[in-house]
């Protein structure tokens, strides 16, 4: 596996020291405050894992699952379809989505949208990776750890074709690595 990684962009270090810093800003934000944390699967499952250990806080967890499908620009919902929703009761609660990157922004403002049906009291998104030059909704990340360039990235819980998610820290794939017929 170490073979298909080029440059490492954030150390095991690096990625542990940030986590922590957002950690310590969710607990001054949230502290006597309701707090559901909300991962999106798959990709946020090592961050999240990571950065609850992190926050000494009475917060309730429970996850959420959406594929979004390449498309055109202009058809936001369609695009994107929950497929294992929440199961926690989020009226009285302040929300917080924690995803892997936050890229087109497709997937997450179709999560807030659909979490904010349930009324919640606030609904924030704190995210590892920000690419904000392929933003295609208008949304920013409330907590984020970096920001990147346009590029594909994996480890730390980032995925190509649902490999390299268990690499400790963020790195880019060398070209020409092909899995499954697919070739980055
Ligand atoms: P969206 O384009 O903001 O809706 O992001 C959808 C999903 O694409 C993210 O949650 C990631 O799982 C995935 N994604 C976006 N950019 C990358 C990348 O550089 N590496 C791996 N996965 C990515
Ligand atoms: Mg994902």
């Amino acid at each position: 596996m170490k073979d298909d990684i080029g440059e490492v962009l954030f150390s095991e270090a690096e990625i542990k020291n940030r986590v922590s810093v957002i950690a310590q800003k969710l607990v001054v934000d949230y502290k006597h405050k309701n707090l559901t944390i909300i991962g999106v699967l798959n990709g946020s499952l090592v961050f999240l894992s990571d950065l609850i250990r992190q926050m000494p806080l009475p917060v309730k967890l429970d996850t959420i699952r959406a594929n979004t499908y390449p498309g055109t620009s202009t058809t936001a919902a369609a695009e994107t379809e929950i497929v294992h929703n929440i199961n926690v009761n989020v009226k009285n609660e302040h929300v917080l989505i924690v995803d892997d990157i936050l890229d087109t922004g497709k997937t997450l403002s179709e999560v807030i949208r659909l979490l904010s049906e349930y009324n919640p009291l606030s609904i924030r998104v704190c995210v590892l990776l920000n690419k904000r030059a392929r933003r295609e909704r208008e949304i920013e990340p409330d907590y984020c750890c970096f920001e990147i360039e346009d590029k594909f990235v994996v480890g730390y819980g980032l995925d190509f074709d649902n490999r390299y998610r268990n690499l400790p820290f963020v790195a880019i794939l060398k070209d020409g690595i092909t899995i499954a017929s697919k070739t980055i």
